[in-house]
């Protein structure tokens, strides 16, 4: 192992952020992403990307989380691989109000690669999306990369409750911020996504690596607390006649992983706070998920990074800011 910037382990994870960074592979916890099927390696070049989750940042200066979504830039931007580009998972703002998008905007523009972002029920509900739209552009979206299909959608929409009660912007927006809010109802994209995404992914031959971005999870990990897309059924279905799907997230603020038919599901930590585990067992891994250390303001939040690694798979790789990822599934996985 060669060293750079005088920190070994810096060069072996080829990642940099706070003291104590740790990296999990997703093959550390079992996870075989299966991205890349042998009939189209051929097609699909290696290449990584990297995603930041949440940042919620508020409109005070030197706020903490400010200075949290700068080390998640700082981190991707000495990984050893740059990512071709970084999708921003939405709730890049608190409170929806432009400063905070603009100030997630700056900082975001820190980053040496280009960025991809998709809305966050706390970025839209203020001004329906307006300031994030003229920060981050379209809401939904497509492009094709070395071989892979990517996709972002707007996962958080909501039929109108607040025209006929009457209610501020604010007032709105305000329903959206308990994490067990009943009355928003269950979000999710809407028929103008639906009907967009099924012509996107009409002409492509099957065999064509989808990776999805959506804010929240596309199956039901927690519908109380708003932790699901009310048509995740309807888009893996649209998606279903593809070999392999990757479906990327954030919103849960912490570690996630499931796999429903075609589809593989990862959850990403936030750059803001971690969320609890919900009272339910996890679809995987079977064994007690790490939970964020109290003591620790740090603890289970960081930024993640998917390398394409050509035939055969893609793997995930989550960068914490803290070291609190139990040895024993980092050890054995130093090269
Ligand atoms: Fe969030
Ligand atoms: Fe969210």
């Amino acid at each position: 192992m060669t060293e750079s910037n005088g920190n070994p382990r810096r060069e072996f994870l080829g990642l940099a952020g706070k003291a104590g960074l740790s990296t999990v592979f997703a093959q550390a916890l079992g996870v075989n992403l299966g991205l890349v099927n042998v009939a189209q390696a051929a097609a699909v070049k290696p290449f990584s990307f990297a995603m930041i989750a949440d940042p919620h940042l508020y409109g005070a200066k030197d706020h903490v989380f400010d200075k949290q979504l700068e080390d998640a830039v700082l981190q991707v931007n000495e990984m050893k691989e740059q990512p071709d580009f970084v999708v921003v998972l939405g709730d890049v703002s608190h409170n929806g109000v432009l400063n905070e998008l603009e100030k997630g905007k700056r900082i975001l523009g820190n980053l040496r690669a280009p960025i991809r972002s998709i809305p966050g029920e706390h970025d839209w509900y203020l001004d329906m999306g307006a300031g994030w739209r003229a920060n981050f552009g379209d809401e939904f979206w497509s492009f094709d990369h070395k071989g892979v299909h990517f996709i972002g959608l707007n996962s958080i929409l909501v039929p109108d409750f607040w025209t006929k009660a009457g209610l501020t912007p604010e007032q709105r927006r305000d329903w959206f911020m308990p994490l067990n809010s009943p009355v928003p109802g269950v979000w999710g994209t809407d028929a103008r996504q639906r009907e967009w995404l099924k012509k996107d992914v009409a002409k492509l031959p099957t065999s064509t690596p989808i990776v999805i971005f959506t804010h929240s999870p596309l199956w039901d990990y927690y519908p109380r607390w708003n932790f699901q897309v009310s048509d995740a059924v309807q888009i893996r279905g649209i998606l279903s006649k593809f070999t392999s799907v990757m479906a990327f997230h954030g919103h849960v603020h912490h570690t996630l992983y499931n796999k429903i038919g075609n589809m593989t599901s990862i959850g990403t930590m936030s750059t803001s706070w971690p969320w609890p585990y919900p009272p339910v067992k996890l679809p995987y891994p079977q064994f007690q998920q790490y939970r964020a250390d109290p003591s620790n303001t740090s603890d289970g939040m960081g930024t993640a990074a998917v390398s394409i690694t050509g035939p055969g798979a893609g793997r995930m790789q989550y960068a914490p800011f803290a070291d609190s990822v139990p040895q024993r599934l980092i050890d054995g996985f130093k090269i």
